[in-house]
């Protein structure tokens, strides 16, 4: 059925362009319009121009709200939406106390299946379309969030999480099956709709040796799935992984010894890295998942920025939910501006930076800026539409701003869920 073109009309905000390396990285649209077809953008620009070049298309009026890319979280778990808000502990004690006991219940296909479905459709709610999820401990659940995701449209990157030491025992698993079960779920997700498949060992406090080694053969016979796991996030989680690898000089080299920092890697944290680290990670093209909002609650730290962008170590924003205090990547994006502002050495980020570290940095650092992350023709029509509700002090914010980063800076400091009124991916409504 040949689809007629659509101009879907609005304020438009997204940022082409790094503005760590660009000058004039965010473009503004103020009367704005996106064609659409076949779930691609096909222009971009002012609505006035695009509507007399193309009389025919079907015009969707979004006025009076602002149209910016789909959000990309570079790190959350999905077994954890339940358990957000778990106060008082840091990493450790957390993970027994909050996150590990909630893993466990991931057992139940059925508990699963409904957090499954809870969780698609808070990213969704939030304008999140493209995320890098960590799975669930056990093969039943991690196939209800990937068939969630496709019911939904969402672009996920998912993975079974593997851990066979340290966890609780219906946690752990054997090195012969993780390579099983992660191999018959890479070949039933991994390409599929909009979804891929990420080797997830959950970190190498948890993981043996046989199980990195996994991890290891399974990025050799799957070139083109993902990696992730955590790193560098907590002092004594360090410690405890330079006892657990007496040969590593540091943490990363346990994941480096079985080739596991490569262009496909993102690495969660990242909050006390060796300059060696840095090094490692830059050279090798592997990416950080930065994220502000778990880092300050359970006390973990401030996240170097100015030494990733003076090591060329690429980073993106991720909600690390349930951690991070929500799903909102605005929300995400305030915690980022807010916590370099209280580093000595923070960097000064501008509202542009904060949309960029939001939407095509995470594309960037899963490979995706071809198909995701910003408007320039030619990509998936991946949008959300934020319109304040009415009254609200956002709303009045809004309608005050003087100019695109003020508009911006408004949106990022006061902007939720409540503000999302429209999210697609490849053109097709997930939300509401
Ligand atoms: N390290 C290992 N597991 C986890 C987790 O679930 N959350 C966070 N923030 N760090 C981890
Ligand atoms: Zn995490």
């Amino acid at each position: 059925m040949p689809d007629t073109p659509q101009l879907v009309r609005s304020t438009i905000l997204h940022t082409p362009r790094n503005p760590f390396t660009s000058p004039h990285a965010l473009e503004h649209f103020p009367d704005g319009a996106l064609l659409l077809s076949a779930g691609l953008i096909q222009a971009t620009g002012d609505y006035a121009t695009l509507r007399a070049a193309h009389p025919d298309a079907e015009v969707h009026d979004l006025r009076g709200g602002v149209l910016l890319p789909g959000f990309i979280d570079t790190h959350v778990h999905f077994p954890q939406g339940r358990i957000i808000g778990g106060l008082g502990a840091g990493l450790l004690d957390w993970l027994n106390l909050f996150a590990l006991p909630e893993e466990v219940r991931m057992a139940q296909p059925d508990y699963a299946r409904a957090v499954a479905t809870e969780f698609v459709h808070a990213l969704a709610a939030h304008g999140t379309t493209t995320a890098l999820v960590f799975g669930s401990h056990f093969h039943a659940a991690t196939q209800s969030l990937f068939d969630a995701a496709s019911a939904r449209g969402l672009r996920i990157v998912s993975g079974l999480v593997l851990s066979d030491r340290l966890l609780p025992e219906p946690l752990l698993t054997t090195a012969d099956r993780a390579y099983r079960e992660s191999r018959a779920l890479i070949e039933r997700f991994h390409g599929r709709d909009s979804l891929g498949y990420a080797v997830t060992p959950r970190f190498a406090l948890s993981a043996s040796e046989p199980i990195l080694e996994v991890c290891q053969t399974l990025l050799r016979e799957f070139p083109s799935v993902w990696f992730q796991t955590h790193l560098n996030e907590n002092p004594q989680e360090i410690a405890d992984v330079l006892q657990a690898f007496p040969w590593a000089p540091d943490y990363l080299s346990a994941y480096t010894c079985y080739g596991l920092a490569t262009p496909r890697s993102v690495f969660a944290h990242n909050v006390h890295p060796a300059e060696a680290e840095l090094a490692t990670l830059s050279a090798s093209g592997s990416s950080v998942s930065h994220c502000p909002c778990s880092n300050a609650f359970l006390g973990s730290g401030l996240f170097p920025m100015r030494r990733h962008l003076a090591a060329g170590v690429r980073f993106a924003l991720g909600t690390d939910v349930g951690a991070g205090t929500g799903f909102g990547m605005l929300k995400e994006a305030l915690q980022c501006y807010l916590m370099q502002r209280l580093l000595p050495d923070g960097v000064p980020l501008t509202p542009a930076h904060l949309l960029y570290l939001a939407t095509r940095a995470g594309a960037e650092a899963l490979g995706l800026e071809a198909q995701t992350g910003d408007f320039t023709p030619g990509k998936s029509a991946d949008f959300v539409h934020l319109r304040p509700p009415e009254g609200s002090v956002l709303a009045s914010a809004l309608v005050r701003a003087e100019g695109p980063e003020r508009l911006l800076a408004a949106l990022i400091t006061l902007g939720g869920a409540e503000s999302v009124r429209e999210v697609r991916v490849r053109g097709q409504v997930v939300f509401p």
